[in-house]
């Protein structure tokens, strides 16, 4: 499913991933950045079910704040409790947890892609993000999306 859009959101990663560094990425391993997530994404190859997706929920403050509370009770022990990646379980993992406070203005991290790594999570690509997607109703996982978009400003 190679789109008009492929080759620009490519180059934009490139970009991004260069501008930002791995450093200020706030990994602590070399090569620990995860990029298989946004290779199959930008390649199309996210089950068909998540490729058109986007937020139905509006950013009103009552979804905000759910989406706080959910991601304050499921994610900080390893993304950190600003998204930073550097949550205390995280620590060791390889590929790290992703900094979520840089990686979300990607402009690959579209709603799509944040609905389908919180459903699925890394089994298919044998990282430790888990599958929420049997813990968590479709809601729960886009007031979460809704809060990520924030930028842990809130
Ligand atoms: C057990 C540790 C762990 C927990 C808990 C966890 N994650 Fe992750 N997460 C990871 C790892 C490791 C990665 C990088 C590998 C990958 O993308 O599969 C990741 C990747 C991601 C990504 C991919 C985006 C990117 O920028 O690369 C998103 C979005 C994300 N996590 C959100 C969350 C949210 C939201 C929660 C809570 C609902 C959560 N994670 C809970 C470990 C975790």
């Amino acid at each position: 499913m190679w789109s008009l859009r492929t080759p620009y959101m490519l180059s934009l990663l490139v970009v991004a991933m260069a501008t930002t560094g791995c450093q200020s990425l706030g990994i602590n391993e070399p090569n620990s950045f995860f990029v298989g997530r946004y290779t199959q994404y930008v390649l199309g190859d996210i089950p068909n079910q998540y490729a058109d997706l986007s937020n139905p929920l509006p950013a009103s403050s009552e979804n905000i704040s759910d989406g706080k509370k959910l991601y304050q009770a499921q994610c900080p022990v390893c993304h950190g409790a600003f998204g930073e990646g550097d949550g205390p379980a995280g620590k060791l993992l390889v590929p790290s947890p992703a900094n979520l406070a840089v990686t979300r203005r990607l402009p690959v991290a579209t709603d799509a892609f944040i609905f389908w790594t919180l459903s699925e999570g890394g089994e298919a690509f044998g990282t430790a993000m888990p599958a929420f997607g049997n813990q968590l109703t479709d809601k729960e996982i886009w007031q979460i999306a809704l809060y990520l978009n924030t930028g842990f400003s809130l």
